[in-house]
């Protein structure tokens, strides 16, 4: 069964059981109020009977004059519903008096009843007749503390049963006419409320089918289970769809990176081999160009190892370093690659943060490898180290190409190079930033850029001064630790 009908009967059920009771609640309270109406018309008419008569302190024949019903004395228009019929027995049971019985029902005294009543008890009691039902009361008549007489008076039910088969009936009817319009509105309403989950199934089935990952859930009303649940499975699309281009922008991107050097490899072993071996100009040049490829081969490697590392969400190493000799170890390690341009140190102050070392100086090198290989001969590549309130600055400027304003967005991105079809020669794949962004993010620091086409660019890392520096600049004792580092994905 489908959840909407399941919900539905469940639904209908309880409505169902709901009704039942006030049904029966209303049903059995009219019928008590009903019997307790006849039966203290009865007791009432009894007692009139009763006090009258002793107050007449008469004989029963004579007060009750025989078979003559006129003069028995019941007061009709103080009582509601069938007439009362009363009758008058001799205490041996015979009948001395009643009024005319309607249709055959009448007052009727048995053994119990008579026995009771010479005891001075009175009795009520619900009888069947043959056309419905009476109440009766049989009590007794006494003259001078003698029971001289019974008195039976009784009324018919017949009007009280009638108006219960009626009210049951309106019960039954509308009863099930309401279940019916129940069952038909929760089954709308279920079917309404449930459409959005509907649409999400569909849509899953058509992702799967069509292996569509771009299809979105319509979400009528954002605000309800529902609407969150259809927002929330978007989400989820759109960061499955994120993760899967992404993979398969990496797969593709990696693919031709790698490719590239090999074919370039694979070209000078062909040029080795048709005799370049002879020539030592052309074997050298050669060599050089495998020796290079074979450096280019080696960086990607190491970077793509890098990025899988950091998907894998790496823990980074959390202890102080000193940036100051960290950019005279860069300095040192990028001079002999600098041969064309002037690389210098500006500014230099002390600095310690808290961070991977190994990790820092990889940023710091690539800002620096970007700047070099971005200057034409002549320029100049600063580092200089500043600390500015309680972060300190890490720049690295250029008097190079500069990076339009266009595609300063994206240098970021992992694989994105500004010149595409520019034939590196030593040129990367475009993971160089991407691996500053990551560490920087890390290091909870952030990266600046600024850049003039023509004039230069400016890369500015920014990261928080480890603690105990702060505490120098500050003048307080504070002692406050150091928190390890976030996992960066
Ligand atoms: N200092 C700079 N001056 C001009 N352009 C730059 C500079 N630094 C980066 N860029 C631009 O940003 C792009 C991305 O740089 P990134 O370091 O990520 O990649 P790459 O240097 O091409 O390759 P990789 O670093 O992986 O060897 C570069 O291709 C280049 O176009
Ligand atoms: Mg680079």
């Amino acid at each position: 069964m489908t959840l909407r009908y399941r919900l539905t009967f469940i639904s209908v059920a309880f409505m169902t059981l709901g009704l039942l009771i006030l049904g029966l609640t209303l049903y059995s309270a009219e019928r008590a109020i009903l019997l307790n109406g006849v039966r203290d018309d009865l007791v009432r008419a009894t007692n009139q009977i009763q006090s009258q008569y002793a107050e007449a302190k008469k004989p029963l024949e004579r007060y009750f004059s025989g078979t003559s019903v006129s003069l028995l004395p019941v007061p009709n228009e103080d009582f509601e519903g069938s007439p009362i019929s009363v009758a008058v027995y001799y205490p041996n049971g015979v009948r001395l008096a009643s009024t005319p019985s309607f249709m055959g029902e009448g007052p009727t005294l048995d053994s119990t009843e008579l026995a009771s009543a010479l005891e001075k008890n009175s009795v009520i009691s619900t009888k069947p007749s043959s056309y419905g039902r009476t109440m009766q009361v049989v009590s007794p008549l006494t003259f001078d503390h003698t029971v001289v007489g019974v008195l039976v008076a009784s009324q018919s039910l017949r009007t009280v049963d009638r108006a219960l088969d009626t009210l049951s009936l309106v019960f039954l009817i509308a009863g099930s006419l309401t279940v019916v319009l129940m069952f038909l509105g929760i089954s709308q309403i279920t079917k309404r409320g449930l459409r959005p989950i509907d649409m999400i199934a569909n849509t899953a089935e058509q992702i799967v089918r069509a292996e569509d990952l771009s299809r979105r859930i319509a979400v009528a009303n954002p605000h309800d289970e529902l609407g969150r649940l259809a927002t929330i499975t978007n989400d989820l699309l759109a960061r499955m769809e994120g993760l899967f281009n992404t993979q398969k922008r990496l797969t593709a991107d990696v693919s031709h990176e790698l490719r590239t050097p090999l074919a370039a490899m694979r070209g000078n072993l062909e040029v080795l081999r048709r005799g370049a071996m002879r020539n030592p100009e052309l074997l050298n040049e050669s060599l050089s160009d495998l020796e290079r490829e074979v450096a280019r081969l080696n960086r990607l490697v190491n970077d793509l190892l890098f990025l899988a590392q950091t998907e894998a969400g790496v823990q980074m190493r959390s202890e102080p370093v000193e940036l100051d000799t960290l950019i005279l170890e860069v300095f040192r390690e990028l001079r002999p690659l600098a041969e064309h341009v002037k690389l210098q140190i500006g500014s230099e102050d002390q600095a310690t943060v808290i961070g991977d070392r190994d990790r820092l100086k990889q940023a710091m090198l690539n800002l620096a490898y970007n700047a070099i290989q971005h200057t034409p001969e002549g320029g100049a590549v600063t580092l200089s180290l500043e600390r500015v309130g309680r972060e300190v600055a890490l720049r690295v400027q250029d008097t190079g190409e500069g990076i339009p304003p266009d595609i300063l967005p994206n240098i970021f991105q992992r694989f994105y190079r500004a010149d595409k079809s520019r034939v590196r020669k030593g040129g990367g794949a475009g993971i160089g930033l991407a691996i500053v962004k990551w560490i920087t993010d890390a290091h909870r620091g952030t990266i600046e850029v600024r850049s003039n086409v023509g004039e230069g660019s400016l890369f500015t890392l920014w990261l928080p001064l480890a603690p105990a520096t702060d505490r120098l600049i500050t003048g307080q004792l504070r002692e406050s630790p150091s928190q390890p580092l976030p996992i960066v994905k």
